[in-house]
């Protein structure tokens, strides 16, 4: 693994910026500028379908570490192979979906420990998507699962991407407590989105959960994209997230 964990990283280095954008020059562009103030950076669906595995290769080989979430759920043989491409683009954090079941997720461990083995290189940790941000028990249960509630669903589903070989979890900030109450192991990493620094709470929101927050809660990673991007100082705006972070852990 070379994500590290809560302990040994530093706040800047638990920061990861999502670099949601509709064009390949407009992430370039904002890496640039930000390339020694965030960890790593995220390539989500919309920048992958736009921009494709050439703007990570190109990314990857100006030395950025690559969150690639593209969330693979498909059959296990499938989800093995793509771990495999995963490997070879270099990027240092990927997932798929706990929905998909132990056997995919094991076979995308072992296919994505025996590439990194094969080709000499260190190992991406792989996480798991428990239940989306976007779901709630109605939505759960539109789709036939029947889970007491998203909570305890989440807790299932790290439980059982742990048992399968995960690194861990992506889960939002209401989740970080109780997926470590459900998994005791060091080093298990949970990634969490939905985070708004208070410098850029929206009018709308009537709970936030700020970076330092997060970073209480025991979140190794906090996924940061509008608060920054839509910042007129994206480098300012994300040196206050690391501070907030940096707060977080003092108090
Ligand atoms: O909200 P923000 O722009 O910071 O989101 C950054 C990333 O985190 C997005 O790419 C989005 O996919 C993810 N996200 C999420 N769940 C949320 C909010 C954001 O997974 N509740």
């Amino acid at each position: 693994m070379n994500t590290g964990t809560a302990e040994t990283v530093s706040a800047k280095e638990k920061l990861i910026v999502a670099l949601d954008f509709e064009s390949a020059d407009e992430a370039l562009r904002l890496y640039g500028e930000l390339r020694d103030a965030a960890g790593m950076f995220k390539v989500g669906s919309q920048l992958f379908t736009t921009a494709g595995p050439d703007l990570v290769r190109r990314l990857v080989n100006e030395g950025a570490r690559i969150f690639l979430d593209l969330k693979f759920h498909d059959i296990p043989n499938t989800v093995a192979a793509t771990a495999r491409e995963a490997v070879r683009l270099g990027v240092a954090l990927f997932n798929v979906h706990a929905a998909g079941g132990t056997e995919m997720m094991r076979r995308a461990a072992d296919a994505t420990a025996e590439e990194a083995a094969r080709l000499g290189v260190q190992k991406p940790s792989l996480i798991g998507v428990t239940v989306l941000t976007s779901m709630d028990s109605d939505v759960l249960s539109e789709t036939g699962v029947e889970a007491a509630s998203v909570e305890e669903q989440v807790r299932r589903l790290a439980r059982l991407a742990d048992a399968a070989g995960l690194d861990g979890v992506v889960a939002s900030p209401h989740e970080i407590v109780p997926v470590r109450e459900s998994v005791g192991r060091a080093g298990f990493l949970v990634v969490t989105p939905g985070i708004t620094p208070s410098a850029a709470a929206y009018a709308d929101q009537k709970r936030v959960t700020s970076p330092a927050e997060a970073v209480r809660r025991g979140a190794d990673f906090v996924v940061v994209g509008r608060a920054i991007l839509n910042s007129p100082d994206p480098r300012r705006a994300a040196r206050a997230v690391v501070e907030e972070m940096e707060n977080g852990r003092i108090s």
